[in-house]
């Protein structure tokens, strides 16, 4: 049977966690950020000085990586890391900790117990294609690169950073082809998801269209 879970996928910029958490609150349901998970481990990883390689090193810090995620904040062993998460360093330094298969099982077993109870909405790059097969319903949502760049660039002037567009664009394409042709849990809708290019709708429109099409499919 179905699972009471909105499963909300796409690359990276398109707003997929504005829009899941704006979704969860209309529908009064709870929100998940698995990306959010995903950096978190990224930064325990870099804090802990650990190579990947190190697989006995890699078990430990995995044994005891304790995350947590209270509406908008995120924690490691009790910090607030929600800044920290957001840095360069761990942007970039996401992409190979996400890619580890040792690393997903950990996190996608965390997310299933998390997910299990009650009504979620999730958002990542996998989660109608393997976290959550049974979704309810599976949005995948894309949007032009420019546009997605465009974005991320009003969002980091916004923190009073000065980016520049041809970086943010050449960074983002840089973690749209990794998430894309890695061995593991590679970025692609799900067979049943349906794709919402959203390059020329506002998050309003984007957040209307998705309430509308789980109201008409539940
Ligand atoms: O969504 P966000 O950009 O915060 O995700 C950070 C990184 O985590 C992505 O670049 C991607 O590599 C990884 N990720 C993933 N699977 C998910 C969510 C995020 O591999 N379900």
């Amino acid at each position: 049977s179905a699972l009471s879970l909105i499963a909300i996928d796409g690359p990276s910029g398109v707003g997929k966690s504005t829009t899941a958490r704006r979704v969860a609150s209309r529908l009064g349901w709870q929100y998940l950020d698995t990306g959010a998970m995903y950096r978190t481990a990224a930064l325990a990883v870099h804090r802990a000085g650990l190579d990947l390689a190190d697989r006995a090193g890699l078990e430990r810090l995995l044994a005891g990586l304790d995350l947590a995620q209270e509406g908008t904040r995120i924690f490691l062993a009790g910090e607030d890391v929600s800044e920290a998460i957001r840095s360069q360093d761990v942007t970039r330094g996401v992409t190979p900790v996400s890619a580890d298969a040792r690393v997903r099982e950990v996190l996608v077993e965390q997310q299933r117990r998390i997910g299990a109870s009650g009504r979620w909405v999730v958002d990542g790059r996998d989660i109608g294609t393997v976290v959550f097969p049974t979704a309810c319903c599976k949005i995948f949502l894309t949007a032009s690169p420019e546009a997605r760049a465009r974005r991320r660039l009003l969002e980091l002037e916004a923190k009073g950073q000065s980016p520049v567009f041809a970086e943010v664009l050449a960074d983002q394409r840089r973690r749209d082809e990794a998430d894309s042709t890695r061995a593991v849990a590679p970025l692609r809708p799900a067979e049943d998801a349906t794709t919402l290019d959203s390059s020329d709708l506002t998050l309003d429109e984007v957040v209307d269209w998705i309430v509308a099409r789980h109201q008409a499919h539940p």
